[in-house]
């Protein structure tokens, strides 16, 4: 059986679905492809949405169970795991239910099984050929591997294995102090497990401004968790009571045994390709990425590639925007994609949150630059609310006073962080920020007032 289409999606992901339903929107024949049973990608099933709940609800056990005496309520808190994950598989499973909705009221075909590029123009899922004038591979990323260590999503588990653990673990492991290593790790500790994060490198959170690093390490040794830095796991053996690790310094150094009820494997995630036919094709692949020109042709005319499968930040909302922008090119309309101006949010609680350069980045591109900072225990809002950990900083250009990069850890840094992406993306002054007219009393306002600190004249701090 073959059909024939405008755009044929390989990806079922928030690029994928996104570029579908955007292709559709702007009168593209599309079908979209996808073998997990279920659309919404790594982020709605195994991502970003249950993990997001978890942090949610253990946040409310954790904060009955700590902070509300402080308001003046005392509560009997005790947990019902069960319930609580079962919560999280019910957001996860309506929100997927949505997407097909969204399919059908924009009439993509949703075609369920593997794709496999038969040729530049084909595509084969089990019996049925999809033929089409344009082919959009967004099959995304998966866990990367470490060596010598096999997850097995019981003992040693993956973030997917961490998002549905039966019981709360005496002890957690985690390998790994990035994104995913430091929200599944806030959610096992709040619930009770003790948690160690063994990283690599010197400090958490690698790609973040380093003060914003340096305090959210501090605020989450305060909460309980024990950071190994500057150190390397070389093994791990699961057995039926729990796993064993040898881990050692990074440059080497004295074996030391650790032992834990569950480790959890968070050392960053690698292209998904598997099966698509890439190298039959002569599509060219670099360290494993999909090698694309700035309008997502892939080396073979025809096909193109977006979001994780391509690399840069895999963030699910970069790869909407490719899915757009995607779709409107291939519609004969300009799409784009401002890398400059794409947030980026970690949900430990306080959140971190940024958009745009950090300082760091900035000194090593030679930049002249201003710092802004406010911190929240200045915000009255933030006082009012008890969470006052934290500060906005913004980084504008030294001569021209255009916002360049903002830094936010605080309570809702990442709702914040959405006025900082719109500032990037209308490239505005510090001085525009600070004109701005914030309601009082609210968080916002200490993006104002870092806005007015960078011209030396806050007016709370
Ligand atoms: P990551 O790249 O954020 O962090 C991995 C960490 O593991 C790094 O700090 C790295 O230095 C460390 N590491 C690497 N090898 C190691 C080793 N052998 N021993 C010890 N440490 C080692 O990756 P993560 O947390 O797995 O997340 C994967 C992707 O998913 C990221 O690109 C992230 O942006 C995305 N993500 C985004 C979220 C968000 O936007 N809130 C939430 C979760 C994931």
């Amino acid at each position: 059986m073959s059909q024939a289409y405008d755009l044929v999606v390989i990806g079922g992901g928030p690029g994928g679905y996104v570029c579908a339903i955007r292709a559709a929107q702007l009168g593209l024949r599309t079908a979209c492809v996808e073998s997990r049973g279920t659309l919404g990608g790594t982020c709605l099933n195994v991502g970003c949405i249950p993990s997001k709940a978890l942090l949610h609800s253990s946040h409310h056990y954790d904060s009955a169970k700590s902070d509300l005496a402080a308001h003046g309520i005392t509560a009997e808190v005790s947990l019902d795991l069960a319930t609580m994950l079962g919560r999280k598989d019910k957001v996860v499973d309506d929100l997927t239910k949505g997407i097909e909705f969204l399919f059908k009221k924009n009439k993509v075909d949703y075609i369920r099984g593997r794709g496999h590029l038969e040729a530049p123009g084909r595509v084969r899922v089990g019996e049925t050929v999809l033929d089409a004038k344009a082919v959009v591979i967004a099959t995304g990323s998966e866990s990367a591997p470490l060596p010598g260590i096999t997850v097995d999503e019981k003992r040693i588990v993956s973030s997917t294995g961490a998002l549905s653990l039966p019981h709360v673990p005496t002890s957690l492991i985690v390998i790994g102090a990035g994104v995913i290593g430091l929200e599944l790790g806030s959610v096992w500790r709040r619930l009770g497990a003790q948690v160690t994060v063994i990283e690599y490198l010197d400090h958490i959170l690698p790609p973040l401004d380093g003060e914003v690093r340096k305090t959210m390490q501090r605020i989450l040794k305060k909460q309980g968790l024990t950071f190994k830095l500057a150190s390397k796991v070389t093994s791990a053996k699961a057995s039926k009571t729990g796993v064993t690790l040898t881990v050692e310094p990074a440059q080497g150094g004295a074996v030391e045994t650790l032992t834990a009820d569950v480790v959890l494997v968070a050392v960053g995630r690698r292209p998904y390709t598997e099966g698509l036919g890439l190298e039959a094709l002569g599509i060219v692949l670099e360290r494993g990425f999909i090698k694309v020109d700035a309008h997502f042709a892939t080396t073979v005319p025809g096909v193109y590639a977006i979001g994780d499968v391509i690399g840069g930040a895999m963030l699910a909302h970069k790869a909407e925007e490719e899915g757009v922008a995607m779709a409107e090119i291939l519609a004969g309309q300009a799409g784009h994609v401002n890398y400059e101006a794409i947030p980026s949010v970690v949900y430990t609680h306080p959140e971190a949150a940024m958009a745009g350069r950090t300082e760091e980045q900035l000194q090593a591109a030679g930049v002249a630059y201003t710092v802004g900072k406010f911190p929240f225990t200045a915000n009255s809002r933030a006082r009012a609310m008890g969470e006052t950990e934290g500060f906005v900083k913004i980084l504008a250009d030294k001569t021209t006073d255009r916002v360049l990069g903002v830094h936010i850890i605080g309570p809702q840094a990442g709702e914040l962080i959405a006025e900082a992406a719109l500032a990037l993306e209308f490239s505005a002054s510090a001085e525009d920020l600070a004109r701005t007219c914030h309601a009082h009393p609210g968080l916002g306002e200490a993006l104002k007032e870092a806005a007015l600190a960078v011209a030396g004249r806050a007016i709370h701090s």
